[in-house]
C-alpha cells in the first residue's frame, strides 16, 4: 500500500456521513484534488521516472474510487436504518383499503344523455326546484282547473295562504325551464340585442310528485329539451329523437310517435320505442304491446310562445321531456323505481 493510499484510508475511517464522504472524495480525486496535485509533479521528474510515477498515481486513484464506492454503500444503508428507527411509520405494513365510491345509476344515465345532446350542439340549462305556480303551470298553458294541478299530484309550498298564481310548488316537471330560458333570452335581446333564436338546450333535474309505488317515486329526474328557430318542423323533432334513442339503446331500436296531448305543445306526441326486453314480442314490461312509452314531445304551442313574447309568425320550435329513472330502468333491467333511492349498497355497487 502506498503512503497516499494509507493516508486516504486513515481519513476515511473518520468519515461518518455520506456528505462528509463526498467531501473527502472531492478532496482526493476532484479537479484541484490530491491526485491532480500528484500528476502536476510529472514535468519535474526525470523522463525515465515519469511512466512509473504516472502509473502509480493512477493505481492510487483507482484504489481511492473503489474504497469510496464500497464505503458509500455502507453509509447509505446505515443512514436508511437510522432514519427508519427514528420514524415510527412501518412502511412494510399493508395500507388501509378504502372502497372507492361509485356513481349512482341515475347520474350515469344523466351524464350519458347530456353527452349525446351536447354532441348535437345543445347547451345545458337549469331551473329552480321550488317553482312558482306561474312557471310550473300557467305559463305552460296548463289552466287553473287542469287535473295536473290537483293537490294529489303537486306538492304545494306553504307561503301563508297564497293560492292560484301566487302559490309555490315543488316543480312537477322540468318544462318550466323552457319558460325561464325563453324569458331570459327575450330580456337579453332587449338589453344587448342577442338574437332570440336559435335556442337549443336540455334542462335536466329533479322533479316532485305526490305519488309512490313500484313505478312512481315522490322525487325523480327528468330531462327537458327545447329547440326554437326559424322553420323548425315536426320532422326535425322525429329525426332528433330517433337519433337520440338509437344512441342510447342501439342503432336498430324501432321508434314510433303516437298522437297525444300536452297543454304546452300542439300537436303533441308520445314517443314509444320497441320493448328492450322482448324485442317486440310482448312481455310483462311492455304489458304485451311490444312498445314502451319513453317520452312526451310536440311542437311548442303558440300560447307558450305568446306568454314569453316570441313572435309565432317568425319562429317555431319543438319540446320534449323524458324520465331518467325510466331510461335507466330499461337499460339496466330494474323493475322497481324505489330501488334507486333506498340507498341499499348491494344495489348501488352493481353500477
Ligand atoms: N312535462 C311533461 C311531463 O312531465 C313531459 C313533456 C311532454 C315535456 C311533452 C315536454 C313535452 O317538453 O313537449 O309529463
Amino acid at each position: 500500500m502506498t503512503a497516499l493510499q494509507e493516508l486516504f484510508l486513515k481519513e476515511l475511517e473518520a468519515v461518518t456521513s455520506t456528505t462528509a464522504l463526498r467531501e473527502l472524495r472531492s478532496r482526493y480525486t476532484g479537479k484541484n484534488g490530491v491526485i491532480t496535485g500528484e500528476l502536476k509533479k510529472l514535468p519535474t521528474l526525470a523522463p525515465h521516472e515519469r511512466a512509473a510515477f504516472g502509473k502509480q498515481v493512477n493505481t492510487d486513484k483507482v484504489f481511492i474510487e473503489e474504497r469510496f464506492k464500497e464505503y458509500e454503500q455502507v453509509l447509505i444503508s446505515k443512514e436508511i436504518k437510522s432514519k427508519l428507527s427514528k420514524d415510527p411509520v412501518d412502511i412494510t405494513l399493508p395500507g388501509y383499503y378504502k372502497k372507492p365510491g361509485g356513481r349512482h345509476p341515475v347520474t350515469i344515465v344523466l351524464a350519458e344523455i347530456a353527452d349525446i345532446f351536447v354532441s348535437m350542439g345543445f347547451s345545458i340549462e337549469e331551473g329552480p326546484e321550488v317553482e312558482s305556480d306561474y312557471y310550473n303551470f300557467s305559463a305552460l298553458n296548463i289552466p287553473q282547473n287542469h287535473p295536473a294541478r290537483d293537490m294529489q299530484d303537486t306538492f304545494y309550498i306553504e307561503t301563508g295562504g297564497q293560492s292560484g298564481e301566487g302559490a309555490f310548488v315543488l316543480r312537477t316537471h322540468t318544462s318550466p325551464v323552457q319558460i325561464r330560458v325563453m324569458e331570459k333570452r327575450v330580456n337579453e335581446s332587449r338589453t344587448n340585442g342577442t338574437p332570440l333564436p336559435p335556442l337549443r338546450f336540455i334542462a335536466p333535474g329533479k322533479v316532485y310528485r305526490c305519488d309512490s309505488d313500484i313505478s312512481h317515486c315522490p322525487m325523480f329526474h327528468q330531462v327537458e329539451g327545447l329547440v326554437v328557430d326559424k322553420n323548425i318542423s315536426f320532422a326535425n323533432l322525429k329525426g332528433l329523437l330517433e337519433g337520440f334513442l338509437r344512441k342510447v339503446f342501439g342503432p336498430s331500436v324501432p321508434v314510433r310517435l303516437r298522437p297525444s296531448f300536452f297543454p304546452f305543445t300542439e300537436p303533441s306526441a308520445e314517443v314509444d320505442m320497441g320493448c328492450y326486453f322482448c324485442k317486440g314480442g310482448g312481455c310483462r314490461v311492455c304489458k304485451g304491446t311490444g312498445w314502451i312509452e319513453i317520452m312526451g314531445a310536440g311542437m311548442v304551442d303558440p300560447r307558450v310562445f305568446k306568454n314569453v313574447g316570441y313572435d309565432t309568425g317568425q319562429y317555431s320550435g319543438f319540446a320534449f321531456g323524458m324520465g331518467i329513472e325510466r331510461i335507466a330502468s330499461l337499460k339496466y333491467g330494474i323493475d322497481d323505481i324505489r330501488l334507486y333511492y333506498e340507498g341499499d349498497l348491494r344495489f348501488l355497487r352493481q353500477f
